[in-house]
């Protein structure tokens, strides 16, 4: 039996939290689908097709049965159009867990198909999220330990040309 995952997120931008969940995601299934919300409602620093290239260049050595996929709607119809049993989603503390719940009933009452998997993150990015990323490189500080390369490197480059974050 092939089982595949999807990992669907904001990704605004990716971070080395959603990366070690992705890479600890990529061990446990088949195939897995790094799934980008294109949500109309946000105005997001980094355009869908950027935030798609830049988890590609993120996730290139965890394998090819690891891709990205934008998508907008539900994550459930999302995740049966890739034909996955699972959705995966990371907790990096007892804060996340409320609103991890609830998505997790919610998608569950939509598709009792699917089930919704945990991945603890490491303890070393357990207080990386991407607004604080955000607002970290907007005044200068370093980065580095919070993103992959490739979105260290863009982020300068966006921050360099003005953006508001
Ligand atoms: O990175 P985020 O912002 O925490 O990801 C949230 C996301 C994209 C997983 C969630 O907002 C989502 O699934 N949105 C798609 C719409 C949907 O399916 N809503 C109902 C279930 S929560």
């Amino acid at each position: 039996m092939t089982r595949v995952a999807v990992f669907p997120g904001s990704f605004d931008p990716m971070t080395n939290a959603h990366l070690d969940v992705a890479r600890r995601a990529s061990g446990l299934f088949d195939r897995l689908v790094v799934g980008v919300l294109n949500n109309p409602k946000k105005a997001p620093l980094f355009q869908i097709g950027d935030r798609v290239a830049l988890i590609e260049a993120s996730v290139a050595d965890l394998g090819q049965h690891v891709s990205v996929d934008a998508f907008d709607g539900l994550t459930v119809d999302f995740a049966r159009h890739h034909g996955a049993g699972f959705i995966v989603r990371g907790l990096r503390a007892v804060s996340d867990f409320e609103a991890e719940l609830q998505m997790a009933l919610t998608n569950r009452k939509l598709a009792p198909e699917i089930d919704t998997t945990f991945l603890m993150t490491a303890l070393e990015y357990g207080y990386v999220s991407s607004s604080l990323t955000k607002e970290v490189a907007r005044f200068g500080g370093d980065i580095g330990p919070m993103v992959p390369p490739p979105v260290a490197e863009a982020l300068v480059r966006r921050m360099a040309d003005g953006a508001r974050v």
